[in-house]
């Protein structure tokens, strides 16, 4: 470790995974004597923590690296290093073209090798340029340290846990087979392990976190592979885990036992991230969803029987290759007939790459646009009513993060939705029962009703950027 504490910034873009991964790559660094900033001026080392989902993520990275190049340049001439780091899906699907095109850059460093930058961070010190997008066959996850029990009370009791890595179900708009490559299952051992950690530094509710995160088949405790509701039931075991939950899952891999983790489990929160991208059968088979519109909705009815109270959330995409407004409408009806608590909608965007980039018949970016305003209508529709059902209803709140005002806290209901609540002889890291009174667009308010549930956060939660 250095005398001098260097400071590093991580700017993450698109999903919680890469939230989860930037605490790994601060944690992998801090021994190295690195700690977080949340000013990107005043940080020695600065990763950008890309996403490859959608369109202009490559445009967006090198305009992100036009602005770092000046800061780099003005500590510069103040006598100061700036090592400029690449991360993320981009890093992957680009490697080394980043650097041709953007010479400022020290490090690529795709998702697989982050257990490797220290090293990297050395040999990129000595001699800029380093690129590392490698599929190593060493296990990442073994090789990251845990995070320190202060930077995890920083982080808040509600955090993420990566379960499952990559896909191979590869649906004809996706990069993500392409730049986290193959499905992968960590260890149950390992996971209860760092479960446990977190636990005991005030960690009340874990996300469980994979592309395909249902199709998560790791080695078990008993050295028989275990499934998702194998996992969950175990880290449900764990002291201080009060609640579960779980994203994203492929309908394909939504097994009964899973199910039936829904209607048993009272830590597993009854919310179901179900993606179903359309609701035409057409569509479906030409982007390799491997179901149909009627699996869909089968498969919904029959998760409700086991769990009828339950909050279901979807993406969608509208304007695949060859959509009409048939396709668009029968996507529509399967909104109606699911009725979604909330929802992410995306016009298709060609990712150079994947099969429906070739595609012939890409629709024009005005349908789409207008296909998309009238799928989130409805959408935005069915969530106002269904946040306008809550109201008079009573939840178990764990109030994870500060509130907007003095005295006031926040958290997440069961079914996910923001909660604001006064509380101000209450701490971030207490779960409490909380009356829901109103609602404004983007989230609920309530009061307390009733004695605290459970406070049992080992010292309160700072939760600040950096620690
Ligand atoms: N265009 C638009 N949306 C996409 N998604 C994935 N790839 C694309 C693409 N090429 C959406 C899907 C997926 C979510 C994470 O992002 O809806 O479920
Ligand atoms: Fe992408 Fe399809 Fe895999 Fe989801 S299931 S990560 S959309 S290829």
């Amino acid at each position: 470790m250095s005398d001098t504490p260097k400071k590093m910034f991580v700017k993450s873009f698109g999903c919680q995974m890469n939230v989860y991964d930037a605490q790994r790559m601060v944690d992998v660094l801090s021994p190295e004597g690195y700690m977080e900033t949340d000013n990107q001026a005043d940080a020695d080392l600065v990763v950008l923590n890309t996403c490859h989902i959608r369109e202009k993520a490559v445009e967006k990275v090198y305009s992100d690296l036009g602005r770092l190049r000046k800061i780099k340049h003005a500590r510069g001439e103040d006598g100061k290093d700036t090592m400029v780091v690449v991360a993320g899906c981009v890093a992957q699907a680009e490697g080394k073209e980043i650097v041709r095109r953007a010479g400022m850059v020290d490090l690529v460093v795709g998702p697989q090798s982050y257990h490797r930058l220290p090293e990297l961070v050395k040999q990129a010190q000595a001699k800029p340029g380093v690129v590392d997008t490698e599929f190593p066959l060493e296990d990442k996850f073994a090789h990251l340290p845990a995070a320190s029990r202060q930077r995890t009370l920083a982080r808040g009791p509600s955090a993420f846990l990566t379960v499952q890595e990559g896909c191979d179900k590869f649906c004809t708009f996706c990069v993500v087979p392409y730049t986290r490559g193959s499905e992968t299952s960590r260890g149950a051992g390992q996971l209860l392990a760092e479960a446990k950690r977190l636990a005991e530094d005030g960690v009340r509710e874990l996300t469980l976190l994979g592309q395909n995160v249902n199709a998560y088949h790791g080695g078990g405790l008993d050295g028989k592979t275990w499934n998702l509701a194998r996992l969950l039931e175990a880290l449900a075991n764990i002291d201080g885990i009060e609640r579960l939950r779980y994203t994203t899952s492929h309908p394909r891999d939504m097994d009964e036992e899973l199910m039936a983790a829904h209607r048993d489990m009272p830590q597993l929160m009854p919310y179901l991230h179900l993606p179903v991208q359309s609701g035409s059968d057409r569509i479906l088979n030409a982007m390799n969803r491997q179901h149909t519109r009627m699996d869909y909705l089968q498969l919904i009815a029959k998760i409700r029987s086991y769990q009828p109270d339950l909050a279901v959330s979807g993406d969608f995409i509208v304007g695949f290759p060859g959509e009409t407004e048939a396709d668009f409408r029968d996507t529509l009806n399967v909104i109606e007939n699911v009725g979604y608590a909330s929802a992410f909608s995306f016009k298709y965007s060609p990712r150079p790459g994947t099969p429906a980039a070739d595609m012939r018949n890409q629709v024009a970016e005005e349908v789409k646009a207008e296909r998309l305003a009238r799928l989130q209508a409805l959408l935005e529709e069915q969530r106002q009513a269904f946040n306008t059902s809550c109201i008079g209803r009573t939840f178990d709140i764990l109030l994870d993060r500060p509130g907007r005002s003095e005295g006031q806290l926040g958290g997440r209901s069961p079914y996910l939705q923001a909660v604001h609540v006064d509380a101000p002889h209450l701490k971030v890291g207490d779960i409490v029962s909380v009356k829901v009174t109103g609602k404004s667009t983007n989230s609920l308010v309530g009061e307390l009703a009733g004695a605290l549930l459970l406070s049992p956060a080992p010292e309160a939660h700072i939760m600040e950027a950096s620690a």
